[in-house]
């Protein structure tokens, strides 16, 4: 055994009921992105994640496919295990619901429980949401719908058996009062005590009858044990819970139960209570994070509006992934997901800041030292001490951040120095240094605090995105020395030696094309196999030229879009009866009143697009000038409007 602190974090366990999406990524990234900072700061770490595999719900679902239950949701399961392999999620272990190891626990802890007298025989009748396997009183209800989702919900009257809440209800709330760190975000602990505890717990029904997916309670087998008193136990049946010498002695209690709000209730009222019948301690901290939205609104399974995340992955590389995830939404706060704020945070905060500031300084010491990391030079100026004070004192910043789980904080304090780094090379001018003998030797410190300073960025960056670290190190030349990465190496200035090798590599983070990418039919599941198929040789044949259906369009009106400093919206003629709206992306290089009139080649036949909220049918074809404008590809001389173009 090691005599390192241990540090114990869980996911929730999702149902295997569809493909997850960007929302359930979204948790599971937050947790790999702790427990990854965890390990590197020396703790010893198990992170747990899983599936939630019982309940009506996933029976429905398999009986709606005509499959046994465990049929349909094996090939689920094994698509979610893919998704976090693609993401890089360093869980240490992956509980199944359906596992004998769970099965059995739980079934004896019910059985102790009924033991104990904390359960006891009764009948439910009441109101049922199977989407959130959830019990209400009609009380409860909004709308006759299920308060927490809004679904429908359903009448069950059956013989079913009880777990006395009321028992543990004072202790519990007790318990919250003394431990402030308990419930988290705060807001949240104060929604769980005025809703739930201080109008008094109702008993929980813990079993079922009408169904039979479930773990069946050992000593009544018509009845299958509740799904969430089934599910919430996998945090200790996944560490061998009542084993000498297990996991659970080493690990309970958890440090971190990460979950999204809307299961803020059964983790800080059920779990709990269930764990002070079992005489166990509590974990040290339920963290309930906020929504990823979609502009239409929550991302829901069920409700079929999801983002497949592997997609996402597959066109923009998962470490942009995490990043988007974890940068843009502070943490326990709603946020928003779309394409147009993904592609922005790529260009801006991963092309432009982090990828330009190793790609310009690994260029300039190869154009200024032959690659060679010169030896700084000279005195200290207020330029390097400023950088060097930031970089030295990043990590103590980005440490409070994390502690506090606030981990879009952590990186922007991180940002704060890509940031500083990037004005450091215009403050310092290195072109102009080169210029001259003494200019060159100030221009070796700048070189040297530069590469000093990516290399803090790398070693920082590790726990949110793990691939790319490796990449700077290779271009600044200390892929193999692991010294180098530690967090450790962090707190002396100058670590790395000059006389090492940088090479140029490919760009971290090309820039992307917003208007390209919306046009990518919004999100379509396209395997990217299916578009490397075609590429091969890299040539079509002329009937595939053919598919592309150019045209000759006049362009009759144009105006700006409000709010989209970027886009005008075009009204072109193409010979058709009615006139074709178009969006494109010209605002910063075309006024609206030059462009009335303007014969432009045409693309007719691309799949209509909303952006921004305005349809878009079709696109303008524009040669792209070697600072990237747009200069509109016009005729020769005026056409009829629709001409086809061969
Ligand atoms: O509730 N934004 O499983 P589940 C952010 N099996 N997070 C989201 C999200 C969104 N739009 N949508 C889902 C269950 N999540 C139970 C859990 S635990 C003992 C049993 C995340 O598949 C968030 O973490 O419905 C939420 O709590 C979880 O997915 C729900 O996943
Ligand atoms: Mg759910």
């Amino acid at each position: 055994m090691t005599g390192k602190k241990t540090f114990y974090i869980t996911t929730p366990i999702y149902y295997p009921s569809n493909k997850l999406h960007i929302g359930n990524s979204y948790t599971t990234v937050a947790a790999d992105a702790i427990a990854r900072y965890k390990r590197l700061s020396g703790y010893d770490v198990w992170f747990l994640t899983g599936t939630d595999e019982h309940g009506q719900k996933i029976q429905r679902q398999a009986n709606e496919v005509r499959k046994k239950p465990k049929e349909f949701i094996d090939p689920i399961v094994d698509w979610i295990k893919e998704l976090w392999a693609e993401l890089d999620i360093s869980y240490d272990d992956f509980i199944r619901t359906t596992e004998p190891r769970h099965e059995e626990k739980v079934a004896k802890i019910f059985e102790r429980l009924y033991q104990q007298g904390d359960i006891y025989k009764g009948k439910y009748e009441g109101w049922y949401c199977t989407p959130c396997e959830a019990f209400w009183q009609e009380r409860q209800l909004v709308d006759n719908c299920c308060p927490d989702c809004g679904r429908k919900v359903e009448l069950v009257a059956e013989e079913a058996y009880f777990f006395r809440m009321s028992r543990y209800a004072s202790r519990l709330m007790e318990y919250i009062e003394q431990h402030p760190e308990f419930i988290q975000p705060e807001s949240r602990k104060n929604e769980m005590i005025n809703n739930f505890l201080k109008p008094g717990l109702e008993d929980l029904c813990v079993s079922r009858t009408s169904f039979d997916w479930g773990i069946k309670v050992p000593f009544d087998e018509k009845h299958v044990i509740y799904v969430w008193l089934d599910a919430l136990t996998n945090y200790i049946t996944a560490l061998g819970y009542g084993e000498p010498g297990s996991l659970y002695e080493r690990y309970w209690p958890a440090d971190v139960h990460l979950i999204g709000k809307d299961i803020l209730r059964f983790h800080t009222i059920y779990w709990p209570i269930f764990l002070m019948a079992l005489g166990e301690p509590l974990p040290r901290q339920v963290f309930g994070h906020g929504w990823l939205l979609l502009q239409e609104g929550k991302m829901s399974k069920s409700k079929g509006n999801v983002v497949d995340p592997r997609v996402l992955i597959s066109r923009y590389g998962s470490d942009a992934i995490r990043y988007f995830l974890l940068r843009e939404i502070p943490f326990g706060q709603d946020g928003t997901f779309s394409l147009e704020l993904l592609i922005q945070r790529i260009n801006t905060d991963l092309a432009n800041e982090l990828g330009n500031l190793v790609s310009r300084t690994v260029t300039m010491v190869e154009r200024y030292f032959d690659g060679i990391l010169p030896v700084p030079a000279g005195e200290e100026e207020p330029s390097d001490r400023e950088l060097r004070e930031l970089a030295l004192d990043t990590p103590a910043r980005v440490e409070k951040a994390m502690e506090d789980l606030q981990l879009s904080n952590a990186l922007f304090e991180l940002w704060k120095l890509v940031k500083r780094s990037n004005k450091y090379i215009d403050d310092n001018t290195p072109w102009a240094l080169a210029k001259s003998e003494t200019g060159r030797l100030r221009l070796a410190t700048v070189m040297y605090n530069l590469v000093e300073s990516i290399r803090f960025i790398g070693v920082m960056l590790q726990p949110y995105m793990p691939r790319t670290p490796q990449r700077i190190w290779e271009q600044i030349g200390i892929a193999d020395r692991s010294d180098l990465h530690s967090f450790a190496s962090l707190t002396r200035w100058g670590m790395i030696e000059p006389g090492v090798t940088v090479k140029r590599g490919e760009d971290l983070f090309p820039r992307l094309n917003l208007l390209h990418e919306l046009r990518r039919d919004q999100l379509p599941e396209v395997d990217a196999r299916e578009r490397e198929e075609g590429k091969e040789e890299g040539l079509i044949t002329l009937d595939q030229f053919h598919q592309v259906d150019l045209r000759v369009a006049t362009i009759v009106s144009a105006q700006r879009i409000e709010g989209a400093d970027r886009l005008l919206l075009l009204k072109v003629d193409l010979g058709e009866k009615t006139e074709r709206q178009v969006v494109a992306g010209l605002a910063r290089y075309y006024r609206p009143e030059e462009l009335v009139g303007a014969q432009v080649l045409f693309v007719a036949n691309l799949k209509p697009v909303k952006l921004r909220g305005h349809l878009s049918q079709g696109m303008l074809l524009a040669a792209i000038d070697e600072d990237g404008t747009p200069v509109l590809t016009t005729v020769g001389r005026a056409v009829r409007a629709g001409s086809r173009v061969s």
